[in-house]
């Protein structure tokens, strides 16, 4: 059996999830795996059987390969797809696609017509609550969407910095921002205010939140704030006609949506692994087993840019129009 030889750039926390599944695949084999932290790279390597690299550049230019992983923080993302790109080789990205809009914009300008198949790690597209509730809202659209991500900083040395991270609405609420087009269509308008860090250094503000008007007329609000001690709440509430739909993530693998009815209020968990699921369906997209990955380059883009909108909203003032089919 022909086995698909890959490699990941970055082999941090998001990394050994995606090697983890990677690695329990009979058909894949892990060649490669660089960091810029020598010893990291060295670590997983070894864990993994395959060589080690300190620079993605180098990897890309010399290992033989069937497609890449690309799980670096949001400020190390354009040349790493550019080399892919320049080599025809698929890869799988972690959202945030890039620190800004114009960063992701040049690399799917890249990619437009080279039919190289990407996927994004918007992970809860892979999950069967979210599937189940887009099942509950055919013939029956979104009205109000409503989320929240209220959590700690998380502890990554680079997450506090805006230059880094791009902030927690570019870097984290993304999610929520990519599960409220998925199930209720893509967004006009957005207007947004945030809450200065009082700490210079750590620039990232410590809440924020932002005011969605969808194509679709249905009117929305996304909450952002980082200063718990642990993980509060993150979820996204659906109000449809005679219908309230909640889907939240307690943990990567802990899920839960919540259907309430005129019949009462019905809980449904999952417990799916859905890092393994996206993983998976990429995998069988290269094998030729199945037609296209759920969530390519080109769909991402526009969740990236609506979080990226709320970002430039709350900092500039001012209420931001996305253009013709929610990219702007
Ligand atoms: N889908 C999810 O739910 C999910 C969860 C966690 C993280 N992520 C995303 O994955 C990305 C990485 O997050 P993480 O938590 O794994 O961070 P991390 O800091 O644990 O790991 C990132 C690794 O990348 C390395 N690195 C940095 N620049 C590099 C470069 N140019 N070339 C090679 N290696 C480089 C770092 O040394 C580090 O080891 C972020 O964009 C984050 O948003 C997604």
């Amino acid at each position: 059996m022909r086995r698909l030889r890959v490699a990941c750039v970055g082999t941090g926390f998001i990394a050994g999830k995606h090697l983890q599944a990677l690695s329990q695949m009979g058909d894949v084999e892990i060649v490669a795996v660089a960091d810029t932290q020598p010893e990291r790279a060295e670590e997983v390597a070894t864990r993994y059987g395959a060589r080690p690299h300190t620079d993605g550049a180098t990897l890309l230019a010399t290992e033989e390969l069937d497609a890449v992983w690309l799980c670096v923080p949001p400020f190390a993302h354009g040349a790493l797809e550019a080399a892919a790109i320049a080599r025809g080789l698929p890869f799988f990205v972690e959202k945030p696609l890039a620190l800004d809009l114009p960063t992701a914009q040049g690399i799917a300008d890249q990619l437009a017509g080279t039919g190289l198949t990407t996927a994004v790690g918007y992970h809860w597209r892979h999950l069967d609550v979210v599937e189940r509730a887009v099942e509950l809202l055919a013939g029956r659209p979104a009205q109000l969407v409503t989320g929240y991500w209220w959590d700690k900083t998380p502890r990554v040395p680079w997450w506090p910095r805006r230059a880094y991270s791009g902030g927690q609405v570019i870097e984290q609420t993304t999610h929520l921002f990519d599960l409220a087009r998925h199930l209720a269509g893509d967004v006009d308008t957005v207007t947004a205010a945030e809450r200065a860090a009082a700490d210079g250094a750590e620039d990232v503000p410590t809440a924020a939140s932002s005011l969605l008007r969808f194509a679709s007329g249905a009117v929305g609000s996304v909450s952002s704030a980082r200063v718990l001690a642990g993980r509060h709440r993150v979820a996204l509430h659906v109000v449809a006609d005679g219908l309230v739909l909640e889907v939240s993530e307690r943990g990567l693998t802990d899920h839960e949506l919540l259907v309430g009815t005129e019949r009462g209020t019905e809980v449904l968990r999952s417990e799916q692994d859905p890092i393994a699921a996206e993983d998976r369906e990429f995998v069988d997209v290269l094998l030729g087993r199945t037609a296209r990955t759920r969530v390519p380059y080109e769909e991402a883009l526009r969740s990236h840019a609506l979080a990226c909108a709320a970002d430039r909203s709350a900092r500039e003032g001012t209420r931001v129009h996305l253009g013709e089919g929610g990219r702007r």
